[in-house]
C-alpha cells in the first residue's frame, strides 16, 4: 500500500447509508435470482448451484433496503457529480497487489456462501478462468474486476458502490429488481426521462449512456487504456443484469455492443458461481498474479 493510504483514515459513512451486512450479501442475492442454465460455464462442481439459494428472510430484507436507497438515491445528477469527483482518479496512487489488499481489509465479508475473504473472490474468479484455458487478459479481469470497490475506502455508502446498475435520463425498466423503489428517485418526476429513449438516440451504444454510478464504471476508467477492450467491456458492465441478463436496454446499444456483450455474459459465471470451500493459496499464486499485472498494467494505477 502506498504510504499515503496508510496515513489516511478510511471515512464511513453513516449507518443508515449501509442495510447489507457486506458488500457481498448483494451478490449473494444475484445468485438467487439467476440460476438459468444460459450461466452454466465456469460453475464449479465442488457445489450445487441449489446451494446457493439458502436465504434466510433478514438479509433479504437488508438487500431489499439497500436497493430502496440505490434506487431513490441513484438520478442522473447524482451520476454526473460522482464522474466529476472520481474521475479525474486523484485520490490515491497504488499497485494493483496493494489494491487488491487494501480491498481485502475494507471489506469485511462474511458471505454465508463463503466466509472468505475479498482476495479469494477475486483470486476463485481469475482461476475459475484461468482452469478454462482462456486468455491472459482474461484471467487478469478476473482478478481486477472488484477493485473498484475502492470506493468504499473513499467514504462512497454501498448503494453507490455495489447493485445492479442502469441507466438514468430514460424510463427505469421495469426488469431492474426492485422497480417500484424508483418513485422515490426524483428523476421519475422529470418528463424528459420518461420515454424509453429519454435523452438519448435510438441504438447510440452503450458509451453514450450514463448507468448508474458504482464500482464497475468506476474502474473501467482506471484501467481503460491498458487492457483489450473485451476486458474493458466486462470490468464497466458486469453488473449491468437488466441488460446482460434480462435483455431490456437494447434499443440503446448498437451492434458493437451486442457483439462485446457476448464477453460480458461469458465472465458472468465466472463471478458469480465460482466460489468455492478451498480457498485458492494466495502465496503460490501471487507471483504468477504479478506477472499478469506486470504485463499488461503501469506499475501504479491512479484511483
Ligand atoms: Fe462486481
Ligand atoms: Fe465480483
Amino acid at each position: 500500500m502506498s504510504d499515503s493510504s496508510k496515513d489516511k483514515p478510511t471515512p464511513s459513512p453513516s449507518p443508515a447509508n449501509e442495510p447489507l451486512e457486506n458488500l457481498e450479501e448483494w451478490e449473494d442475492f444475484l445468485k438467487f435470482r439467476y440460476t438459468e442454465e444460459d450461466l452454466e460455464d465456469g460453475i464449479d462442481t465442488h457445489k450445487d448451484r441449489e446451494d446457493y439459494r439458502n436465504y434466510e428472510d433478514p438479509s433479504r430484507d437488508s438487500v431489499k433496503e439497500f436497493y430502496r436507497l440505490n434506487h431513490q438515491h441513484q438520478t442522473f445528477d447524482f451520476v454526473k457529480k460522482k464522474k466529476e469527483e472520481y474521475l479525474k482518479l486523484d485520490k490515491e496512487e497504488m499497485s494493483t497487489w496493494d489494491a487488491i489488499e487494501l480491498l481485502n481489509t475494507l471489506i469485511d465479508d462474511s458471505d454465508p456462501d463463503n466466509d472468505l475473504p475479498q482476495i479469494i473472490h477475486l483470486l476463485q474468479s481469475a482461476e475459475a478462468v484461468r482452469a478454462k484455458g482462456h486468455p491472459d487478459w482474461f484471467i487478469l479481469t478476473g482478478l481486477i474486476h472488484d477493485l473498484g470497490k475502492l470506493l468504499c475506502h473513499f467514504g462512497e455508502p454501498q448503494w453507490a458502490v455495489v447493485g445492479d446498475t442502469f441507466p438514468v435520463g430514460c424510463a427505469f425498466s421495469d426488469k431492474i429488481v426492485y422497480p417500484e423503489y424508483f418513485e422515490a428517485n426524483a428523476d421519475s418526476q422529470n418528463e424528459q426521462y420518461q420515454t424509453d429513449l429519454g435523452i438519448y438516440e435510438e441504438g447510440c451504444g452503450l458509451d453514450n449512456v450514463q448507468l448508474s454510478w458504482g464500482h464497475d464504471e468506476y474502474m473501467y476508467h482506471v484501467v481503460k487504456d491498458y487492457l483489450p477492450e473485451p476486458a474493458l467491456y466486462m470490468i464497466r458492465y458486469h453488473s449491468f443484469y437488466p441488460c446482460h441478463t434480462e435483455g431490456a436496454y437494447q434499443h440503446l446499444m448498437n451492434d458493437h455492443d451486442r457483439e462485446m456483450f457476448k464477453w460480458v455474459r461469458a465472465f458472468n459465471p465466472f463471478d458469480l458461481y465460482s466460489k468455492c470451500p478451498v480457498a485458492p493459496k494466495v502465496s503460490e499464486l501471487k507471483s504468477y498474479y504479478q506477472g499478469l499485472i506486470d504485463k499488461y498494467l503501469p506499475s501504479k494505477l491512479c484511483f
